[in-house]
């Protein structure tokens, strides 16, 4: 077989990796993909968002399976695209996508399907936002409706915060037409959890639970990232919630997308919040996430190709997914200044004695090749995965790989997993 991903982040790092071990494939290219991809799979200069020349390229190169890994192509509709001319393409299409590319239109099939989520407003008028502000109160979530990046969510502890949030989106334009409506929502407290699944349409087959981190410094200081770090599994899902997950975010959500006509065939991100062993969804992505997906494959054992093709074709019938017991955790080395503007271009050391330590896998993200080296040009640069018997033993592994490699202003968070320990 011959497998086209789309990306070029850790997240598509991983899923190349993961599907360079299928028996079943014989070729992989990646668009764009990185200097740590580059090893594993061809890389293609080919940017996410060029549909066109990705389905010309998918054609003219007879592949087998295409596996999205963004939301912009997703949102863009390359499924549909892909799907028209006949190939084989893992993800949601345009219609199903919106579940992220809208906050509005996810709010609206939550409160339809009867999925447990924070109250909210939407609003495109300014006065009517602050009015709702108002009368709830701080803290409060302001949160543009479209694709921002990760920067379109302001957690505000103040009713000022929380208007010049509306005014940002509604009157300054900051996130241009991703913000020209907004979702007002209730603040939840508690702790986090990422939990992903596969679906066809009607069937569900979990992954194992996550936890990422998304603020920039230690003890979840500072203003939100992509993401720092992830680990799983994620004690704070217990057995039985996994269960409840199911039973009352995944099903009715899946069975309900499939009522309105836009029925949801790819993996399912709920990004959620979890108080006391009340689960309240905050969000939903059409994709896998990215750090989560770096330890959520070093952990799979299955083979995720045929796990794909069912995804693809509609039929989950029969697939079950089998995990190895070790836990992985991964750490985000991050450029220094991200998440604002940081400093591209320097020599990235060390790569080479990271690879010689055991149950340790260093995926790329934000990296290039520059005459011979590598160096860093992303905000987020590598993902340091490490695998052990137990979720501490894992840390210890990242760590210890994060120890050997460094650039110039090169920072991530000391803290990766110290959630599961306290559990
Ligand atoms: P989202 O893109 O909707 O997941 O929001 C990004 C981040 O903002 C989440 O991962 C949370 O850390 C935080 N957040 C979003 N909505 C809420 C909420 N209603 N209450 C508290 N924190 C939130
Ligand atoms: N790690 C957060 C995300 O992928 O959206």
């Amino acid at each position: 077989m011959k497998v086209l991903v789309i990306g070029g982040g850790g997240r598509e790092h991983a899923l190349v990796w993961k599907i360079a071990q299928s028996p079943l494939v014989t070729e992989i290219f990646c668009a764009p993909g990185n200097p740590g991809i580059a090893s594993l799979a061809k890389c293609v200069n080919l940017e996410v968002d060029d549909l066109h020349g990705l389905l010309a390229f998918a054609k003219d190169g007879s592949m087998d399976l295409t596996v999205v890994g963004p939301e912009l192509p997703l949102t863009l509709g390359i499924v549909d695209l892909f799907q028209k001319e006949g190939l084989a393409v893992f993800g949601p299409d345009k219609s199903a996508a919106r579940l992220e590319g809208s906050k509005a239109f996810c709010k609206e099939m939550m409160v339809k399907c009867g999925v447990p989520t924070a109250a909210y407003g939407a609003f495109t008028d300014r006065e009517e936002a602050v009015a709702f502000i108002r009368k709830h109160g701080a803290p409060i979530v302001v949160k543009a409706d479209g694709l921002a990046a990760g920067k379109g969510v302001v957690v505000a502890s103040t009713e000022d915060e929380a208007i010049s949030a509306v005014d940002l989106c509604l009157l300054d334009e900051a996130f241009g037409d991703a913000g020209k409506m907004l979702i007002v929502e209730s603040f939840l407290a508690g702790e986090e959890a990422s939990f992903l699944a596969f679906t066809d349409g009607e069937r569900i087959v979990p992954m194992a639970s996550s936890q990422d981190h998304k603020p920039i410094f230690d003890d979840d200081k500072g203003p939100n990232t992509g993401g720092m770090g992830a680990y799983s599994p994620a004690p704070v899902v217990t057995d039985a919630l996994h269960d409840e997950i199911i039973d009352t975010v995944f099903e009715p959500l899946v069975a309900g997308m499939a009522k309105e006509g836009c029925t949801y065939r790819g993996i399912l991100y709920a990004g959620l919040m979890i108080d006391n062993g009340v689960v309240k969804v905050l969000e939903f992505n059409a994709r896998f996430g990215d750090p989560e997906t770096q330890p959520l494959l070093s952990r799979l054992k299955s083979d995720i190709v045929p796990v794909l093709m069912a995804c693809a074709s509609g039929s989950l019938e029969g697939i079950e997914l089998e995990w190895h017991d070790k836990a992985a955790v991964c750490v985000v080395m991050a450029s220094g200044g991200y998440p604002a503007a940081y400093e591209k271009g320097f020599e990235i050391k060390g790569l080479d004695e990271a690879a010689k330590i055991d149950d340790l896998v260093v995926f790329h993200a934000g990296t290039a090749e520059k005459d011979g080296r590598i160096v860093n040009t992303g905000g987020r640069v590598l993902g340091v995965t490490g695998l052990g018997t137990t979720v501490a033993e894992a840390i210890d592994k990242a760590y210890q790989g994060v120890r050997v490699i460094e650039w110039q202003g090169v920072q991530c968070r000391t803290d990766i997993g110290k959630k599961a320990l306290g559990r």
